[in-house]
Parts: C-alpha cells; structure tokens; sequence
C-alpha cells in the first residue's frame, strides 16, 4: 500500500489548479443511466473513485469513452467521459461494488424510473457513522416505487412507472435528494422536492439534467419543481469546480504562511469556509481565476464552528479547519452536526502533538507552537488529508499510511502541493 512522506516547514507559493468536484461527478455520471444517448462530461477529475464508479455502472450496461489530450490541456487535469446506456443489461448494483463506494446506491432512482425494477444493495456503515438511506426510500415510495428489502438487498419496483406527487424530505440529505431528483425527472406529471439539499452539487445535477432535456426549477434552493418527461437526451456538461478540494488547499496555504493562487475555482462555492477563514485571519481575494490565499507573517486566529448543511460549514472542511486551528493562538471549538462520528482524525492529529479534547460532537482545539511528524494513518478521505495539512507544518518527517483514501478524492496531490514548494513524495511499495 502506498504511503506519502512530507518533511514539514515549507511555506507555500504559486499556483495550484482546482479540479472538477468529485461529489459532482459521482451522480453526473450517475445521471447516465436516464437517457439511452450519450452524456458527455468535461472536467472529470482522475480519482479512484470516478474509476470505481465506472466499473459499477459498466456492470449495469454503461458504455465509458475517456478523450485523450487536446490542443491546449497539459493532458494530466480533467478528462472529458462519453456514458452511454444505450442498453441496461442489468438492474442489480451488487454488494461487492456498493460496499466500496456508497454514493453507487443512488443508481436505484435512475433504473427504476427508467427500467421499473432495481435491486440495489444496501450500503451499510462506515467510517462516518450509520448514514442510513430511509429518507431515499421514503421519497421513491412517494414516487410510486414498491419497496421491500431481501438479504442486504433494497427490491424496487414500478412496473406502471413513477408518477409525480409533493416530498417533504424529514431531514436534509444530499444523497437522497440526488436520488429522488434524477426518478422525478421521468415520472408522470409534477414532482415537488421540499427540504431539498441544496448543495452546489445538487445544482449541478440539476443544471446537467435540464440539459438533457429534464424541467427541474428552483435551482439552488431547498425546493426543487419538477415537470416529468417521458424521455431524456444526451447532452454535453462540464462538472463544477471541486469547494472542498479548493477549501483544503485554502486550509494547507494559511497553515504554511503561505501566498498561492487556487486556479479554477469560484468563492461562492465555499462562502462560509471563507468567512471562517478571514476571522481566522487569512486573506482570501477573488482573482480572475479563481481565489487567492494568504497568510503573511500574522497568526492563526482561534474560531468558534459548526458544520451543518450547505450554506452552512461543510462537514467535509471539518477534518482541514482542525488540524489548521492546532496551530491557532488560544482555543477554537468545533462542533460536528451532521455525522456522528466524524473525528477519527483527532487521535492522529493528537499523535502529531495537537491538543484536542472530545466531548460528544465537540472538539476543543487548543493551538500548540509545533506539531512534531510522525507516521499516522486515517479511516476516510477528508480525515487522511487533514494529516497532511498538519504534516506540512510538522517539524521533521510525516508518513501518512493509507493513501488510498486521499486516492479516493483527491487528484495528484502531492504534484499539487509538490510545485507550490511543499517537500512530500509518494512512496510506492
Ligand atoms: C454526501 O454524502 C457526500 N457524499 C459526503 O461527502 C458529505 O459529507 C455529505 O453529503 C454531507 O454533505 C457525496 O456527495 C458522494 P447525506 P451523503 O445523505 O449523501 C443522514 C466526502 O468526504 N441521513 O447528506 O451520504 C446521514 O446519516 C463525503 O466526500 C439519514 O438519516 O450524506 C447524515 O447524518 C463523505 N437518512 C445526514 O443525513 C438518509 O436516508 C447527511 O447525510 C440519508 C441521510
């Protein structure tokens, strides 16, 4: 298994580009299953995950076309994807495949609409929490779909098709409105998404769906409309630029006191991480580009935050903003309100010299002069890359194990933060 090593105390300058967002790309390529034409997705990011995905969905039918370079591209960032379903050979999503990445339950909206039947593996735990699926289940049955669960297995079937009615979601979920979303589009007559996500993400979807030939409205809020139509098309969409990536380089340039240009990108992606970060004391600028963040000889201010849904503080910034605030002058608090055991990260940061205390969904961060390196090793992505931010300012040497993790999300890092200065390498073994 791969490790990556990172010898500390470098500061980073220059520029660094910002892919197309991976929690963007998953129901995208999803999206596929909808129409029996070709949906051609640009700026595709070459993650583990994307490639899993791909395997998932080949299993269902889907034909995957990667371009090659074109004039112009250094050929290493954002790959365009032709998905074509022209045939759906199969509407099973097994437990193999689904256990590896959870987002590929959410192809049962899509093949029941489209197909009338779905047998989808429910995804079970992981790292995070529980992250159960009652709310996607409970909006496809609005929708008409009879459900039942057999061995590990949710069994769908519409076998008159969906048709359109009002969904009040219970709780805000980003899967099960992405889910529910793509079945509306080809139910009969009106559906009504209340409590919807919101999510960047989701508009994306949505966005890439009225291209294909969807009527879906409120865009961008938590009530999305939407008019059934009997048939999708193939469309051309280019995915949206990765906040989470962008707010994570944001974190690992204010913790090295650095000066860097997030190419790319757009602030109004990550608004509230941004807002955390100026009270922290790191100047973010919009540029033509993107964004520019610095931090230039002052300290990190302590903050006091919560994750919630967006626009709130993303949950996945939470492991980053942790290990920026171990380094904070006085004591930050953040508090985790959408998973309930999201702080693997802590006993790690912790191994690294950080002072951090738990007490149930809150963590209390007490700034430290110096965090020392050491090898560690986390259970998911965001959690692996808030090791490296504290890495890169570890005195002496950082051996993050588990790379596969940060694989899973992140698109050549250590090129990334390697030609901004950083002093990381890929160890191969
Ligand atoms: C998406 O997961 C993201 N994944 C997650 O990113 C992200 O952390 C999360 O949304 C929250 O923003 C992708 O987009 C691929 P949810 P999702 O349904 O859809 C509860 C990353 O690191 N819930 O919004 O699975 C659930 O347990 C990943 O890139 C129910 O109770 O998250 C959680 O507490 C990790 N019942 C809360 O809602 C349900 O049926 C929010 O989960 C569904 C969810």
């Amino acid at each position: 298994m791969d490790s990556i090593r990172i010898a500390g105390g470098k500061r980073l300058t220059g520029t660094i580009p910002i892919s197309g967002a991976k929690n963007a790309t998953l129901p995208l390529m999803i999206a596929s299953l909808l129409t029996e034409e070709t949906l051609t997705l640009e700026n595709v990011p070459a993650l583990a995950d994307v490639k899993l995905l791909g395997d998932i969905l080949g299993n269902h039918g889907v034909d995957i076309t990667v371009s090659g370079k074109r004039s112009g591209e250094d050929g290493r960032y954002g790959k365009r994807f032709g998905l074509c379903a022209k045939e759906i050979v199969d509407t099973t999503a097994p437990y193999e495949l689904v256990s590896r990445m959870r987002a590929s339950f959410w192809v049962l909206g899509p093949l029941i609409a489209r197909m009338g039947e779905a047998r989808v593996s429910m995804p079970g735990g992981c790292a995070i929490g529980t992250r159960p699926v009652d709310i996607h289940l409970k909006g496809l049955e609005a929708l008409g779909a009879q459900i039942s669960t057999d061995a590990g297995y949710v069994i769908a079937n519409a076998p008159k098709g969906l048709t359109g009615t009002r969904i009040l979601f219970p709780g805000i979920s980003v899967g099960a409105t992405h889910n529910v979303l793509m079945a509306a589009v080809l139910a009969k007559g009106e559906t009504i998404l209340e409590n919807a996500a919101m999510e960047p993400e989701i508009g994306d979807l949505a966005t890439c769906l009225n291209a294909m030939g969807a009527r879906i409205s409120g865009i961008g809020t938590h009530t999305l409309k939407i008019e059934g139509v009997k048939e999708l098309h193939g469309a051309t969409h280019s995915v949206l630029p990765d906040r989470i990536e962008t707010g994570t380089y944001a974190m690992a340039v204010a913790m090295t006191g650095g000066d860097v240009e997030l190419v790319g990108t757009r602030a109004d992606l990550l608004q509230s991480a941004i807002d955390v970060m100026g009270e922290a004391g790191i100047e973010i600028t919009p540029t033509n580009n993107g964004i520019r963040v610095a931090r230039n000889g002052a300290g990190i201010k302590p903050v006091n935050v919560e994750t919630r849904p967006f626009p709130g503080f993303p949950t996945d910034l939470q492991a980053q903003l942790m290990a920026l605030m171990c380094r904070a002058e006085g004591v930050s608090t953040i508090r985790e309100t959408i998973f309930e055991n999201r702080f693997m990260h802590v006993q790690e940061l912790v191994r690294l010299g950080a002072d951090i205390s738990l007490d149930g969904d809150t963590a209390t961060i007490r700034g430290v002069e110096t965090l020392t390196g050491a090898p560690v090793m986390a259970t998911d992505l965001r959690a692996s890359v808030s090791l490296v931010i504290a890495g890169l300012m570890a005195e002496g040497e950082t051996i993050i194990n588990r790379v596969y993790h940060l694989d899973r999300g992140f698109e050549r890092i250590e090129e990334k933060l390697g030609r901004c200065g950083a002093v990381i390498e890929r160890l191969s073994s």
